[in-house]
């Protein structure tokens, strides 16, 4: 049998120095969680929703070479995106960082993009990070019925941004096919299989650091960075 090292020939650190390199929004402890996740399957079947420059879809597309990222997003306008012509930047990006020929662009939005799957594979890792009110993280959330049990789903944002968080409160502790195991930051991990009794309500031990979040949401739309500061927050953008 091959070692890891050699099915998995980039390390973790080169593959955030490369992840570092895009703009976006992922620390480098949940890029190496998404590198973790996509390498528990062999060439995995990787969808991701929310691309953006293509910070997240190296670090899915780097993990494994052998890896197959289906990437979605339709370019919105909006305060921190630039639109269509962030498009061109994500495929610059994805083919200086040498993974263009692993990464099929959907440029729709996720829920076309799921009335369109036409994919007989099953997927094996889902990547949320799309748009963050509660309606698409609801809709979001339908892509489970193509993950294979034993897959599993990333939600960035899960415990910083309101609608997430709500979408998620209100599927969790009443779904019997994804289980919340961890988070890293506000990155959530769920599973794709039956919850055992207990794991449904997982979700209330991360309520406090959501807490925090809001707090410090509201600290810098206020200006009180420093404050924030002392919470240990030295970003300029809200936590994730
Ligand atoms: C926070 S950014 C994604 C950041 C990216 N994952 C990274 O690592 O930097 C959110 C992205 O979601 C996209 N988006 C907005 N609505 C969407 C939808 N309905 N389906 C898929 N993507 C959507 C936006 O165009 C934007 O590029």
């Amino acid at each position: 049998m091959m070692g890891s090292s050699m099915r998995h020939p980039i390390d973790s650190e080169d593959i955030w120095r490369r992840v570092d390199s895009v703009p976006g929004w992922l620390t480098r402890a949940q890029a190496l969680e998404l590198v973790r996740l996509v390498r528990l399957t062999p060439q995995a079947n990787v969808v991701e929703i929310g691309s953006h420059q293509g910070r997240s879809t190296l670090a899915l597309a780097l993990s494994d070479p052998r890896a197959h990222i289906t990437a979605v997003d339709p370019f919105i306008t909006a305060r921190l995106f630039n639109g269509p012509s962030v498009r061109a930047l994500l495929l610059d990006n994805l083919e200086t960082g040498g993974v263009l020929a692993q990464v099929t662009l959907l440029t729709m939005r996720s829920s076309e993009a799921l009335r369109s799957w036409t994919s007989t594979r099953p997927v094996d890792v889902l990547y949320i990070d799309g748009k963050h009110d509660v309606v698409s993280l609801l809709r979001d959330m339908r892509w489970r019925r193509h993950i294979r049990h034993g897959g599993c789903i990333a939600v960035h944002d899960a415990f910083s941004s309101i609608g997430v968080t709500l979408g998620l409160a209100m599927t969790l502790p009443f779904s019997r096919t994804v289980v919340l195991t961890h988070r890293v930051g506000s990155l959530a991990v769920l599973h794709v299989r039956r919850p055992q009794v207990g794991e449904r309500l997982r979700f209330l031990v991360h309520v406090p650091w959501f807490a925090r979040n809001v707090l410090i949401k509201i600290l810098l739309r206020l200006g009180r960075s420093t404050t924030a500061g002392r919470l240990g927050h030295t970003d300029r953008f809200d936590p994730y």
